[in-house]
């Protein structure tokens, strides 16, 4: 196409042709991903086959690549308004797209560029009835994912406010009605000023009744704002709760594997569980004692214009209660530290023992688990008395400082009456009496939340320690997304375990072509596994080089790594589902005939069909109704089903009967067919048909050949073909001969 046609010539062209269309969307919102250096791969974009994908499809594509995006609606006065910092992509009606360059609001025309035109190619003008003819409103808005979002940012108890505080128009609302009510707390006393003094001095029947009307009115009031008052309380609460469940789970979820396998699940649950306590504070305590506060703008020049010498008596008891909790402060949330280590070091015993209950079980282990619960609930309890034997101190303290404020005020008041006649009447002093004790409540309040400020820090640090540990990426976006081939190389790699001396893996080097199947052996603790978490980018903090396809690892986005990887462990987590659900495992655009490829090429189909319901049986969570051999089957055929480019089998097959493992063993070069396996076994005559096998003993490299070449020339693997297959006479060769290195089916 010449660079004189406009897009929309090109729209009409393409537009008997389908798939050129879509090929034409795809490239311009590659241009636009690569206008930001970010690299989309086409794989990642899941659409049912011969079908426009949805915008919404497209939006995630963009997103899971690490850009920002969004579909809009849009009109072509908005378009001329747009500041193009970033390529606008138009989805036209025919399913392709042009590319917005610039608008110029002053000829009224938009500059598009077709993205299939060479690059060289300038944009043409367009105005809007030819736009409108092609065009519309569908539009995809793409940007650089700015570096610092709220996702990035720390957990803090600023963090927290800053969510609460993000709701300010309810917050607002909030106020207002404190205020109001603050207003009308005013009126009992009012009124029961106004009925003891003219009521009863005057004997007024005709005040009374309006008196009551006025209290009638303001009890309505007063009933209905309390009501709005608690029920904004309560969708601040639950917005804020939602707000903040979602960011912890999804700080969490960034996590290393790493932090995981080092800290107790039952630790992490408790010190994660920890932020509802500081949710509760926030918008229960906290929030309830701030409106409080709002009444006392109202309240303390009302109790100094009745009576100033009570009025100061009241600030001053506040005071001193205030002083006596703040005093207490510290010892008080020292003593609670101590008892909430105790009760997570408890909760860890009964997390444990739910974990391992099956061991427990079967090794009698009860009475242990028993007898540790028991030392554990003990110590928490001690603890937990000694906090409370020290936060009980302030209050009683306090007493009767508080007990001064709202009774021995009368006595105060009667006294001043008397020596000074005229200074107090009757009613001035209930109603002083009464609104006094609105004011004492927040002051004293406020110095309670200090205490409470306390525990909740003590909150705030346990969900730190485990939210702002640092991510596996800072950035999950950063990164290259290469085309993965399988092609791997390690030079001279080496990785020491933190808080272990001895190194893991030592000076490792080897490579392989894609679509190597390449098979480990060693020793226990040879450090196969170690390989195979380098390789899942679990560890990233190795000496040497570890290239996949050329690219350091390192480089490779790490969410993009593990699309492209397969990997079946030794004990896999089935999740509550159907088999079915368990094989897609949630990935988009996947049917029930990839299931049933996946199954098939796992050697799981047979015993599928067999099941009640076949693919819909219900597993549930740990899948007992399915044998080891089994669930291992599923978990290969899940690793199987999004075809990956790596496939990684850490003992996988360990836990199958032979018959079962010789049905994937056969199935083995099928299953390798198009991809790069690393398998790890401790069973040698599995691995006779892998292209390469690597001999590993403490960490070191020892050889790395086809099974016929190692029996020939490496001791130790020989040694171990020979302890295992003694009942043979002569090693068998593998089928087919000897293999070819490292060729590419
Ligand atoms: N999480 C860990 N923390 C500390 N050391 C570890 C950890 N995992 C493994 N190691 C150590 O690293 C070495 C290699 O372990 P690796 O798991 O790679 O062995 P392996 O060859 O897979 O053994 P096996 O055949 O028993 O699975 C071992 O000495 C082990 O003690
Ligand atoms: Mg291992």
């Amino acid at each position: 196409m010449s660079s004189t046609e406009t897009p929309d010539d090109a729209a009409a062209s393409a537009g008997s042709r389908p798939d050129q269309a879509l090929e034409a969307r795809l490239q311009a919102i590659e241009a636009a991903a690569r206008f930001h250096n970010v690299e989309l791969d086409r794989d990642e974009l899941r659409i049912p086959r011969g079908r426009m994908p949805e915008p919404a499809a497209l939006v995630a594509w963009v997103r899971d690549g690490g850009l920002w995006a969004r579909a809009v609606r849009m009109r072509f006065g908005q378009l001329l308004k747009v500041e193009v910092a970033s390529p606008v992509i138009l989805l036209l009606r025919d399913g392709s797209a042009a590319i917005l360059t610039t608008a110029d609001p002053a000829r009224n025309i938009v500059w598009l560029k077709d993205p299939r035109a060479p690059s060289s190619d300038p944009p043409v003008p367009v105005d809007e009835l030819r736009l409108s003819q092609v065009w519309g409103g569908e539009t995809l808005l793409i940007r650089a994912q700015r570096e610092i979002t709220d996702e990035n940012a720390p957990f803090s108890f600023l963090w927290v406010w800053g969510v609460v505080r993000k709701e300010s128009k309810l917050l607002r609302d909030m106020f207002l009605g404190s205020f109001a009510l603050a207003l009308l707390t005013l009126v009992p006393p009012i009124i029961v000023m106004t009925t003891l003094d003219r009521v009863l001095t005057y004997r007024s029947v005709s005040t009374l009744a309006l008196v009551g009307i006025f209290f009638a009115v303001a009890l309505l009031y007063e009933t209905i704002l309390n009501y709005t008052r608690r029920k904004i309380t309560y969708v601040v609460g639950a917005r804020v709760d939602a707000k903040i469940s979602l960011h912890v789970f999804k700080r969490m979820l960034r996590l290393p594997l790493d932090y995981f396998e080092r800290q107790q699940a039952g630790e992490i649950t408790y010190k994660v569980a920890q932020v509802n306590k500081i949710r509760d504070f926030m918008t229960g305590k906290m929030m309830s004692t701030m409106l409080d506060m709002v009444a006392l703008v109202v309240l303390i020049p009302v109790i100094f214009v009745l009576q100033p010498t009570l009025a100061w008596i009241t600030l001053v008891c506040a005071g001193l209660v205030a002083l006596i909790i703040m005093a207490y402060m510290g010892p008080v949330s020292r003593a609670i530290g101590r008892w909430i280590a105790a009760e997570t070091q408890k909760s860890s015993v009964l997390v444990e023992t739910l974990h391992g209950i099956r061991t427990v079980k079967s090794l009698a282990l009860e009475p242990q688990q028993r007898d540790l619960w028991d030392r554990r609930t003990a110590t928490s309890v001690q603890l937990k008395l000694e906090a409370s034997e020290i936060s009980n101190w302030p209050q009683t303290l306090a007493n009767p400082i508080e007990g001064v404020m709202s009774r021995g005020i009368v006595l105060i008041g009667a006294l001043l009456a008397i020596s000074s006649p005229g200074s107090v009447d009757p009613g001035t002093l209930i109603g002083f009496m009464m609104i006094s004790g609105r004011v004492a409540a927040p002051l004293i309040g406020l110095a309670r939340l200090m205490d409470d400020l306390q525990e909740v820090r003590l909150a705030v640090g346990f969900v730190q320690s485990v939210i702002n540990q640092p991510p596996e990426r800072a950035n999950p976006a950063a990164g290259l997304r290469p085309k993965i081939e399988g092609g791997l190389s390690f030079n001279a790699v080496s990785y020491t375990y933190p808080g272990t001396k001895t190194r893991a893996l030592d000076g490792v080097t080897f490579e392989v072509a894609p679509g190597t199947i390449l098979g480990l052996v060693g020793k226990s603790g040879s450090g196969k596994s170690t390989i195979a978490r380098l390789l899942q980018g679990i560890t990233r903090d190795y000496e040497g080089f570890l290239k996949l396809d050329g690219n350091d690892l390192r480089e490779v986005n790490l969410a993009h790594l593990r699309r492209n990887f397969g990997v079946v462990l030794q004990e896999n987590f089935l999740f509550r589902g159907t088999i079915r659900e368990n094989i897609i495992a949630g990935r988009p655009g996947l049917t029930l005939t990839d299931a049933v490829r996946a199954a098939r090429l796992a050697a799981a189909e047979e015993f599928i069909e067999r099941m009640p319901n076949g693919y819909e049986t219900w597993i549930e969570e740990g899948s007992p109704n399915l044998s080891g051999g089994q669930r291992q089957r599923l978990a290969i055929a899940r690793a199987l089903i999004h075809d990956p480019r790596l496939l990684i089998l850490d003992e996988a097959t360990s836990a199958l009967d032979p018959e079962s493992e010789s049905l994937v063993n056969a199935n083995l070069t099928r299953i390798g067919k198009g991809r790069t396996m690393v398998i790890v076994s401790h069973r040698l005559a599995s691995l006779t048909d892998c292209h390469q096998i690597l001999v590993l003993d403490r960490g070191k490299v020892l050889d790395m050949a086809p099974h016929p070449v190692l029996l020939e020339r490496c001791t130790v693997y020989r040694q171990l073909w020979l302890q295992q297959n003694r009942h043979l006479e002569t090693p068998t060769p593998p089928r087919g001969g000897v293999p070819v290195l490292a060729q590419g089916d």
